[in-house]
């Protein structure tokens, strides 16, 4: 009903909206005063977190994009070696998993098959397993060693978004963690960009501001035969979802590629007018990467494409690359997935409005798939 939906026409406007609340609650008391995490909940010991040497992430759609940021940050900054994998394939292929693994299990909804199965086999093979989880006692968080609620609230859109945003941040806070349990050499970076985390809501708060201008971009983009989107680092899991989320609401083909890797086969998609979204990495402090997407956006204008280039408050040196800009506030590049995906959902709803589809209820998917 439209009570239920708090004033918003569909159900995953309302969830966009929420995620400054998502973010915030989900952070919520797990920083203390001083600066350090507190994660009690993790309920592994100090000792058995000194131990792992390597931190296996497994989910599905959304989930698993959240997973593939976790990898960037978790190696960045504990320095254990990090894969992620979509936990339909993990079991299936006699994966390296013992008594010294750490597995982390991402799920909205805490039913989905693939997943549990997944997390079945890395238990049997003597792995701890961790769920970050929006469900309390649901199967995946009751079935593993240890659990990080998310605090996005029930999500009844389909297509995750606040639920995305806090799986995010709950990998953040696991990786901060253990990076302090550890006692690893980034502890400067680590209370500084803890700083910046708890500032987030309200960056993600700002970053709504793009939903109007989103809105516009997809109208004009409605009749485009597919959209591309490109990041890099952590913008190629945002590109990736960007890509997802277009795909499962507006029907349109779409896809996410790492922009160095472009070069490599997809640029042969490319003619006059393709659209492609580019996820540019913050300019602060990573200036390599910053040259390399701008020599990445040359490459597509070169051969016709229509750029829509998603840059920090600042960033000038994009803008004579950029067809359009939409800005989003600075942040440290790490944390930057949670500003850069939020116009990219608004992209993809507001295309699936536009071709007078059903945002909340696309067809042929479950909000949570609980079949292998
Ligand atoms: C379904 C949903 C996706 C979701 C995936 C994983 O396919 O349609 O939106 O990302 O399941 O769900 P989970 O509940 O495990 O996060």
């Amino acid at each position: 009903s439209a009570a239920e939906k708090g004033g918003y026409d569909t159900f995953m406007a309302k969830e966009i909206a929420e995620q400054p609340k998502a973010v915030s609650d989900t952070l919520l008391g797990r920083i203390g005063t001083d600066g350090r995490l507190k994660l009690d909940e993790m309920r592994l010991t100090d000792a058995e977190l000194r131990e792992v040497d390597k931190v296996v992430v497994i989910a599905c759609g959304t989930a698993y994009h959240s997973g593939m940021v976790a990898k960037y940050a978790i190696e960045h900054w504990t320095r254990i070696p990090t894969e992620v994998e979509l936990a339909s394939e993990f079991r299936y292929r006699d994966p390296v998993v013992g008594p010294r693994t750490l597995v982390i299990a991402i799920s909205q909804s805490g039913e989905t098959m693939d997943t549990i199965m997944a997390l079945r086999f890395a238990r049997e093979q003597g792995a701890k397993v961790l769920a970050i989880c929006n469900t309390q006692g649901s199967t995946i968080p009751r079935e593993s060693d240890a659990v990080v609620y998310t605090y996005a609230g029930p999500e009844v859109a389909v297509a995750s978004t606040k639920a995305f945003l806090t799986q995010i941040v709950a990998c953040y806070l696991v990786a901060l963690y253990v990076a302090q349990v550890r006692g690893n050499k980034y502890g400067d970076e680590i209370a500084a960009v803890v700083r910046e985390l708890q500032d987030m809501p309200r960056k993600v708060d700002l970053v709504l501001d793009t939903t109007e201008e989103m809105k516009r971009i997809a109208d004009e983009l409605k009749d485009a035969p597919s959209v591309l989107f490109i990041g890099r680092h952590v913008g190629f899991p945002v590109a990736l979802e960007g890509a997802l989320k277009l795909k499962e609401l507006a029907y349109m083909h779409a896809e996410g590629f790492a922009a160095g890797e472009l070069k490599h086969g997809p640029i042969a998609l490319l003619e006059d007018g393709v659209p492609v979204i580019v996820v540019v990495p913050s300019p602060a402090g990573r200036s390599v990467l910053h040259e390399k997407i701008i020599s990445n956006i040359q490459e597509v204008r070169a051969r016709g494409a229509r750029t829509i280039v998603i840059a920090e408050e600042g960033d000038e040196a994009v803008v004579p690359y950029a067809d359009t800009i939409v800005r989003i506030p600075a942040c440290p590049t790490l944390l930057q997935p949670l500003v850069a995906t939020v116009p990219l959902q608004v992209f993809a709803a507001a295309m699936a409005t536009a071709k007078g589809l059903d945002v909340d209820q696309p067809r042929n998917l479950a909000k949570s798939v609980t079949v292998e």
